[in-house]
């Protein structure tokens, strides 16, 4: 297959700001300096992929402007496949507004542009790229109907479908019936099952249940459940100091994706990608603080 992880989803620029605390409705709070740092979803999960050594491409549409310019470079830098990045005249790209607190939290508000006019048609215009993928890993910051025609497609031409279902919205049961695996945190979690279960293994035991072929639960620091029809089974993250755990959840996603797309059990590829997570948050940013393998920490003892 030409392409080990092609990724179909959003490209976004963060506008990122550092905070003491964020303010209430009507409110004044100062802040940092203004960072612009390429990110969104896809863009993060193209470009950490990328860097760990994958052959990847990416599906998705920036505006005409300025932002579109910084994050095409980048996601050229790394060396992502960008024939099915597409320039939407007349569109803003996207941009997400995020605020740094302290303790290296983050709240971003998602202005999508033109990953909006992201369509069916762009994914027939892509499939030739789909259909050559060993994995096509899907978030939704991009139109429903489109990661639904995208995920049909890679599924008929034997490609695994990997879907992180942020932010969280209704999964129809044909697309979650293809996740291969679903990836959610605790929250997206309790948003699909329409509440908390006791322990992190039971929401996935739950969600495998519910339709998904296999299930990641991600939870930060504490690492992640795997699930699939056989079983639960929790995988640990290293340690990691936070500075900014923006698009860390990407990295691991982007992570996983590769070592799937390269043989590995969802649970070897899942020890692997904590790795990738646990280095994206000691760093700045989303894709600048993404690993090369030189860069990973060591696996945590068991
Ligand atoms: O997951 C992190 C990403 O979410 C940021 O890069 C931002 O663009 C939003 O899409
Ligand atoms: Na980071």
């Amino acid at each position: 297959r030409s392409w080990e992880v092609v990724v179909v989803g959003s490209v976004n620029a963060d506008l990122v700001v550092g905070v003491e605390r964020r303010p209430a409705p009507g409110e004044t709070v100062l802040g940092s300096d203004l960072a612009t740092l390429p990110g969104g979803k896809g863009a993060n999960q193209a470009v950490a992929a990328a860097r760990l050594g994958g052959r990847v491409g990416i599906v998705g549409r920036i505006g005409d402007d300025g932002h579109g310019e910084l994050l095409r470079g980048a996601l050229a830098a790394d060396g992502v496949d960008l024939a099915h990045l597409t320039v939407t005249e007349g569109a803003p790209s996207g941009v997400a507004l995020i605020t740094i607190g302290p303790d290296g939290d983050n709240s971003i508000i998602v202005s999508p542009g033109a990953n909006a006019r992201l369509a069916p048609e762009d994914i027939a215009a892509a499939a030739d790229m789909i259909g050559r993928a060993s994995v096509v890993s899907f978030q939704l910051e991009v139109p429903l109907p489109a990661v639904e025609a995208a995920a049909r497609a890679a599924a008929e031409a034997g490609a695994r479908v990997v879907l992180n279902l942020s932010p969280p919205a209704p999964v129809p049961d044909e697309l979650l019936g293809r996740c291969d695996p679903l990836v959610v945190n605790e929250h997206e979690a309790a948003y699909l099952l329409g509440g908390a279960r006791e322990s992190a293994a039971e929401t996935a035991a739950a969600l495998v249940r519910s339709g998904a072929r296999s299930v990641v639960v991600t939870l930060g620091a504490e690492g992640v459940v795997v699930a699939d029809g056989e079983g639960a089974s929790a995988v640990p993250s290293p340690k990691a100091e936070a500075v900014d755990t923006t698009g860390a959840g990407d990295a691991f996603t982007a992570a996983l994706c590769l070592r799937l797309a390269r043989g590995d059990s969802l649970r070897d590829a899942a020890r692997y990608a904590t790795r990738a997570g646990a280095a994206a948050v000691r760093k700045k940013g989303a894709q600048s603080s993404y690993p090369t393998p030189d860069e990973l920490p060591d696996p945590p003892g068991e």
